[in-house]
């Protein structure tokens, strides 16, 4: 397997980090009062490597205050020993440079193809409770990360949508000229769900060896939905829904419909499950993406963890501490205390921070990983 870790962040003018520098190890963790900055510390992590916020789409809510840009810079090695630098900067006028090993990228996507950061953060009623959206995100995270034309048949998939829409929406609709458009758009959708569909089956298979229903007390069952009834042609049900479209000005069948549907017993998840259990559920679904995405393409991620501690017991801290170790992935994770049985795991490459007011003090350093140096 390819590990790459971050061996250098720099931070500066992200929310209240003014200016940060850190060698980070294996495991990092960031402890601190509220308001003391630990959330941005890992949503700096997320915009060095992808140049985005798991926060926000505006750069104007995560450059600090006081300042016109943030800038961002992170060394990354691989066990291979390349090096490779990548630095973000972010204008509140929106502009962005974003370089690689010195040399300008045009595309975020570019950058973000080098290192998955996984972020899972303590509001899981994002991804079991709220709308589909959310579930697709997760999906979507996972197919990007295996599928590199993903990200070029999402743009244009829903460049064609909002046509679509926007032509549905007209007085008085030509119905050739929404015929060509509906052609482009069922071939991007097919083009979509197909990405979408490999994965998941993949991903799925992977779950199912995983024996989970021990884990949880109580049956689980994936499913995943194309965002039509797939044993009809998504044409077909285009024509079938022209009259409900029309009168909505909207599309109502295609990708961006699609859903992972999670059952128990017959029942939605979101009804027989605990606050605990569907936190343990979704943490535990997010790691299980970046075991699989290790296995598939023996790619490495970053793992951000937010406030994990919240609502989980000692016995399923401990069990997602050693997922984590088994992984040999990077984590950065935050927590309002340490967490005591920290100690008791056998891991000497954690590192810990005190986080107060938007600077960092060490608490406790083991042996790194020793830095070669970059192309700046
Ligand atoms: N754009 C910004 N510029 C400066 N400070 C900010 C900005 N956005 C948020 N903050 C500050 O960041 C702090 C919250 O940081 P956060 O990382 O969310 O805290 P926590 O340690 O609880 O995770 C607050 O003090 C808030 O005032
Ligand atoms: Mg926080």
């Amino acid at each position: 397997m390819t590990l790459v870790i971050i061996q250098k962040l720099i931070v500066k003018n992200v929310r209240n980090l003014n200016f940060i520098e850190v060698n980070p190890s294996l495991h990092n963790w960031f402890i601190g009062e509220n308001g003391a900055g630990k959330t941005n510390i890992l949503e700096a992590v997320q915009l060095a490597c992808s140049s985005r916020s798991f926060r926000s789409l505006k750069s104007r809510d995560y450059i600090n205050w006081h300042a016109k840009e943030c800038v961002l810079f992170a060394e990354l090695l691989s066990y291979s020993k390349k090096c490779i630098s990548l630095a973000v900067s972010k204008s509140i006028d929106g502009a962005v440079i974003l370089k690689m090993n010195g040399e300008l990228v045009s595309s975020a996507s570019q950058v973000a193809e080098i290192l998955p950061v996984q972020v899972i953060v303590p509001d899981t009623s994002h991804l079991i409770d709220s709308g589909p959206s959310y579930r697709r995100k997760f999906i979507d995270w996972g197919v990007f990360h295996v599928e590199h034309k993903f990200a070029d048949y999402w743009k244009t998939f829903n460049k064609l949508l909002r046509q679509r829409n926007t032509l549905l929406k007209q007085k008085k609709l030509e119905i050739k000229l929404l015929a060509v458009w509906d052609k482009a758009y069922v071939d991007f959708a097919v083009k979509l769900d197909q990405a979408r569909r490999a994965y998941m089956e993949g991903f799925l298979t992977f779950l199912e060896t995983k024996q989970y229903d021990l884990l949880f007390g109580k049956p689980i069952v994936f499913e995943f939905y194309s965002g039509w009834p797939t044993e009809m042609s998504l044409e077909s049900m285009l024509k079938k829904s022209y009259d409900a479209d029309k009168h909505k000005g909207l599309t109502h069948y295609g990708p961006h419909r699609s859903d992972l549907k999670i059952h128990s017993n017959g029942r939605n998840i979101q009804q027989c499950f605990s606050r605990g259990q569907k936190k343990l559920l979704y943490v535990w679904l997010k790691l299980m993406q970046v075991e699989y995405l290790q296995q598939k393409m023996a790619r490495a991620c970053v793992c951000l963890l937010d406030d994990l501690v919240a609502e989980l017991d000692i016995k399923h801290r401990k069990f997602i501490y050693n997922i984590l170790q088994k992984l040999d992935v990077q984590v950065f994770a935050t927590a309002v205390e340490p967490d005591p049985i920290l100690d008791k795991l056998n891991n000497s490459d954690i590192q810990m921070f005190h986080v107060k007011q938007g600077e960092l003090v060490p608490l406790a350093k083991h042996s790194g990983i020793k830095p070669v140096q970059a192309v700046v």
